[in-house]
Parts: structure tokens; sequence; C-alpha cells
């Protein structure tokens, strides 16, 4: 099939690789001139496991290409994605959907046949009636089908989850657009193992927003009840273990640590909180508000555990933080944590010292103020504390690492706000191991 993907960042850029892997011939469609360069010379503009071989692996073999003229995209395409951004919208109230509605107002009078529009970026509930609106008055020719296709890849994974996805949504209303959904996933459809849910738009619509929200409600709770296991004196992973055996509650999204983040999450939780709120459903609203109230008091109470575990005010101590990106797998450094961190310890006094393996450049850019070493052992030396703050596997499975730095630290203590180490190995090493809702470990 020919398909276009309108918007190629994070989430766009993968997506059209793996639509080339499908067997698809893929034309990306990227406004910013220098990201498309990029592409079409085989090189991501980001970090994103795997995405780098796919795309020269189809950039080369001519079934991807990109284009900053969306007029190339409408001729060639039968089936348009739409995944440009959704960002919060500056007074916070909801989603600025200019990018959507932008993307779909220039290409739908470049259609000169019979085309679906597939929107992927995540947006509030109504928007696809708007975008309806836009093709009913400025089609040029009848037979321009619109569904919402909401995506659930995790960054990280985004070409493992868009090859395997473990669901696929499509709000539509139309036998033809039913068809060319089939069509355009029939690669991954006819394995069998994914579930085809077709929807209205609206449910569509909502259940994306929906899954986010859940998702930040469990993150939330477990952060929540390692608060409790701190005053208590308990171990909140041994809580989060045991109760996640319940298959009712599971163990996935219930590892405690410095709250979610990055280009989805927060603005996602947010967007949904106000729109719920304007929609009057005030139950939805406090429980949304809660899980926000608790995603920004994990910083603040990361300070609190750095500032116990080294026993005295950190005022003018160095600290070497373990990482930028928001979560493990990208260089993606959007709303991250690890990054909000850093910008308390500084409100404190402290000199965090910034490492991490694929995000120092996005970092940099994002905070050019804050200081950075390019490498972990660089970070390390003469700190005064170690903190861990994005779960990247070097700093948390890496036998070697604790010995190693154990030598050029100038206090032994690791404060781990990800709870992502196992103890034992940094304990031996002669370290104290600091974690969220957790006892320390010496
Ligand atoms: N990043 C993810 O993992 C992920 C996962 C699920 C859903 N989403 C949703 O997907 C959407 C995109 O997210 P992202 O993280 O990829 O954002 P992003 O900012 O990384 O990418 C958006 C891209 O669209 C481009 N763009 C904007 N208008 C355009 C136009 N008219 N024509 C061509 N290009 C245009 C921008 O230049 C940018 O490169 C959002 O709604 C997000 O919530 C993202």
């Amino acid at each position: 099939m020919r398909v276009s993907v309108i918007g190629c960042g994070h989430l766009g850029a993968p997506h059209a690789a793996a639509m080339a892997e499908l067997g698809h011939e893929v034309i990306g469609v990227e406004l910013d001139a220098e990201k498309c360069r990029a592409l079409g010379a085989g090189k991501p503009p980001f970090y994103e496991a795997s995405f780098e071989e796919l795309l020269v692996k189809h950039t080369g073999s001519g079934r991807l290409r990109f284009t900053t003229d969306m007029r190339e995209a409408a001729d060639f395409a039968d089936l348009h994605f739409v995944s440009v951004g959704t960002p919060l919208r500056k007074d916070g109230n909801g989603y600025d959907v200019a990018q959507v509605i932008g993307a779909v107002r220039s290409l739908v009078p470049l259609l000169s046949r019979p085309a679906t529009i597939v929107g992927k970026s995540t947006v509030t509930v109504g928007t696809v009636a708007r975008l309806q609106e836009i093709i009913d008055t400025d089609a040029q020719v009848p037979g321009v089908d619109l569904v919402w296709n909401p995506e659930f890849l995790r960054e990280g994974h985004a070409v493992q989850d868009s090859l395997f996805p473990d669901r696929i949504v499509a709000g539509l209303t139309s036998p033809q657009a039913r068809a060319a959904i089939e069509e355009v996933y029939a690669p991954i459809l006819a394995r069998g193992d994914v579930a085809l849910i077709v929807t209205d738009p609206p449910t569509a619509e909502v259940l994306k927003s929906a899954a986010n929200a859940f998702l930040t409600t469990k993150i939330s709770f477990i952060n929540a009840m390692a608060q409790v296991c701190d005053i208590a004196g308990a171990d909140v992973n041994a809580v989060a273990y045991g109760i996640g055996i319940d298959p009712r509650i599971g163990h996935g999204g219930m590892r405690p640590g410095i709250g979610y983040g990055g280009g989805c999450l927060p603005k996602d939780v947010a967007a949904f909180t106000h729109r719920v709120g304007e929609l009057g459903a005030q139950e939805a609203h406090q429980l949304l508000s809660a899980v926000e109230a608790v995603n920004a008091g994990r910083a603040p109470a990361a300070v609190t555990l750095i500032e116990k575990a080294h026993g005295s005010p950190i005022s003018g101590r160095t600290i070497a933080l373990l990482g930028a990106a928001f979560k493990a797998g990208t260089s993606d450094v959007r709303d991250s944590p690890a990054l909000r961190l850093a910008g308390l310890l500084v409100e404190r006094g402290a000199r965090p010292v910034i490492y991490d393996p694929e995000a120092l450049a996005a970092a940099r850019m994002l905070h050019p103020e804050l200081a950075y070493a390019e490498t972990v052992e660089q970070a390390v030396t003469g700190a005064d504390l170690v903190v861990l703050a994005t779960e990247w596997p070097e700093f948390t499975s890496d036998p070697k690492l604790p010995i190693a730095a154990a030598d050029l630290v100038a206090s032994r203590v690791l404060v781990d706000v990800r709870n992502a180490v196992e103890s034992d190995a940094w304990v031996a090493a002669g370290w104290e191991v600091w974690q969220l809702g957790r006892p320390p470990r010496r």
C-alpha cells in the first residue's frame, strides 16, 4: 500500500520505518527541514532503540523517503497517517491541537482521489468531529474517510511496539475506512494475536486518554505507597511485589520512583483532567487531579531523600546525577523527572553533574545552564553523592559500576530514585544504598 506519515517525530518516524518494514511504500512528511533531511539520509534525529537500523534499511531499500512537501504525499499515498504533536496549551487548559488541524487542513484540499486519513496523535475527545468538518467542507473529491487510530507504543520500544502492537484501535464510521485499516495493518492482523478494536471516533479518543490515565493512576498509587512506607519504615518494593501477584492489580507500572514524565503522559493526563472537568465529570476530575498532585510531589520527595542520605544540607555539594532521559531507551528529555530533579538540586545550592548515555545532547540543548559529564567516571569523580535518576541498564545492571565508582567518589552513597538497582552489589562494594519508600541498605 502507498502510505504517508505526516509528522515524523518520536512517534511518526519509527512508525514510518515500521510501515516500510511491513512492506508498504512510505513517504514521511516533516515540516522541520533539518529533521527531514537527517531522516532521508538515514540519520535518526533522536535515539530510539533499533530505529537507526530500520531507517537505514528502508531509506536504502527505496521503500521509505521523506519530504517537507505535503503535495508530494497527497499525490503519492492512498492512506495518510497523521502523527503530529499535540502539546499542552500554554495556559495548561487542554491540548493545543493546532498541528493536527493544520496538517489536515493542508492535506485535504490537495487530495485528488479517494483516500483515508488515519489520525494517530493523542487528542481531546471532540477533535475528530472538528476534523470531520474540515474534510466535509474542504475536500475536493468524494471518498475522503477519517479514522482515529490512537497509538499505544512505549518510547524506548517504539519500533518493536509498532511492528508488534498489543492492540489496534480504530474509531471509524464507514466500511471503506475499516477496509483501509485492515489493509494497512494486514501483516500484523494476519498473525492472529492482535485485537482489532473497532469503535466510533469518540470512543477511540477516550480509550487512549483512559489508557494513559489508568497507567499514571497506577504509577501515582505506588508512589503514594512509597510515601507511606517511608513514614512507616516499610519496604515499598516488597509491597509492590506482594500486591501485584493479584492479577486484578498486576506488576506492570508498579515500580516506585520519581514519577512519570516524557512527551506524553504528563501532558495527556493534564489535558484529560482539564477535559473531564469541562465535561462535568467531577469524580473523574478529582481522581486525575490527585494522580497529578502525587506526581508533582515526587521530585521534591527525591530531594528530601537525597538530603536524608547525605545527612547534612546539600548546599555546595557535588552530586553525580546518572540519567537525563525521561526513561531508559530513549534520548527524549521532554518533561524529564531527572532534569526536574536537577533543577531542584540547583535551587538547594548543590551542583549536579549529569551523565546520560544517549540524552546528553538533548539535555544540553534544553538546559544549557546545567553541568554535564562525558562519561559516568567523569560524573562520579569527587562526587559527594551519586543519584541514579534514569534506569539505564548500564547504571542498574553492570556489576562493575559499583566497584569502579567506589574508588572515584568522595563518599559512597547511592540514592536510587528509580528503585532500579539490586542493592547487594553496591553494598558489597562498600556503598550505602537509599531508595524511595525503603529502609537504607548498608
Ligand atoms: N512519542 C510517543 O511515544 C507517543 C506515543 C503515543 C502517542 N503519541 C502522540 O503522538 C503525537 C506525536 O508525538 P511525538 O512525541 O512524535 O511528537 P513530536 O513533537 O516528536 O513530533 C511531531 C512532529 O510533527 C511535525 N509536524 C508538525 N506539524 C506538521 C505538519 N503540518 N506537517 C508535517 N510535520 C509536522 C513536527 O515538526 C514534529 O517533528 C502526540 O499527539 C503524542 O501525544 C506519542
